[in-house]
């Protein structure tokens, strides 16, 4: 990370830590989370929580998709401190990819040892149906941009070649056990949008080994891994890709699926959150 880059960094983490710790706040968060759509009601019950709009963090992106609210909560849900997004920024809004990866290095900053990325994406995998989570057990970046160029590491040094976490899908796979809940693994395509992909598109990721495609996630995964912060991804299927169905894709069909989700997954990560390192 370039100097002006850190010298931002430090401007939002100090921020954010003296508005914290002027709500009352003591304990610096141990897990970070990146919520998409609909899961704000597993935060509703984080306590004591401290709730920061992104626009009043000096330097902070500000998302521009509806479903994406755009706050900051710091609290302990199930016995982990805890600091979330609830919303977060995309490369296809306009972002240079600093930015958007900028509230990972401001959470790596404030101390989080572990990342849960959640996201919602097309299903790839023809045994998928939209309502199904996929822990994702690797990605294949097809964003065009890695936003660790330019950062001052050679090729490899830093750096893990698959942020996802082996120890942190286990306990995954062990909570959705315990709740009765069904869990996919797949494989997370990343694209870099606006644009929904064609059929053709799809076929080709399909024949490439993906199970799932969206339009975040591996950027925050590289950057946190290079932090050496593990990482849990976790996709909601809210639709078949492109092509799989003699369907038109819409955003709002994706919202309305991650709303009828958003109780299970809320679940899930709660559970995944109770069997996390402390
Ligand atoms: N493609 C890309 N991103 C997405 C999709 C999709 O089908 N659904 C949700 N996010």
């Amino acid at each position: 990370m370039g100097a002006f880059l850190q010298e931002h960094c430090t401007q939002a983490v100090d921020w954010i830590w003296s508005r914290a710790t002027g709500a009352g706040l003591k304990e610096k968060p141990r897990v970070g989370l990146i919520l998409g759509s609909g899961l704000g009601g597993l935060v509703a019950g984080a306590t004591p929580a401290v709730v920061i709009p992104y626009t009043e963090i000096p330097r902070f992106p500000r998302s521009t998709v509806a479903g994406h609210t755009g706050r900051l909560i710091i609290g302990r849900i199930a016995g982990t401190s805890i600091v979330a997004m609830q919303g977060r920024v995309h490369f296809y809004e306009g972002y240079d990819i600093d930015q958007v990866v900028f509230p990972i290095r401001v959470m790596g900053a404030l101390g989080v040892s572990q990342l849960i990325i959640t996201n919602a994406a097309g299903g790839i995998n023809t045994s998928f149906a939209p309502g199904d989570l996929m822990a994702i057990t690797g990605h294949i970046n097809l964003m065009s941009v890695d936003p660790l160029r330019g950062s001052s590491v050679a090729p490899g040094e830093k750096y893990v070649s698959n942020p996802y976490c082996p120890e942190l899908l286990r306990i995954t796979t062990q909570a959705s056990v315990g709740l009765g809940l069904s869990l996919r693994e797949g494989v997370y395509a990343a694209y870099m949008g606006p644009s929904y992909e064609t059929p053709a598109e799809i076929r080709f990721l399909r024949n490439m080994g993906a199970d799932a495609v969206g339009m975040s996630t591996a950027p925050e995964a590289l950057v946190a891994a290079a932090l050496g912060i593990p990482v849990l991804g976790i996709s909601c299927i809210t639709n078949m890709a492109a092509g799989v169905l003699e369907k038109r894709l819409c955003h709002s069909e994706v919202m309305e699926v991650a709303d009828q989700v958003a109780e299970r997954f809320s679940k899930l990560l709660g559970a995944v959150l109770a069997r996390m390192d402390k």
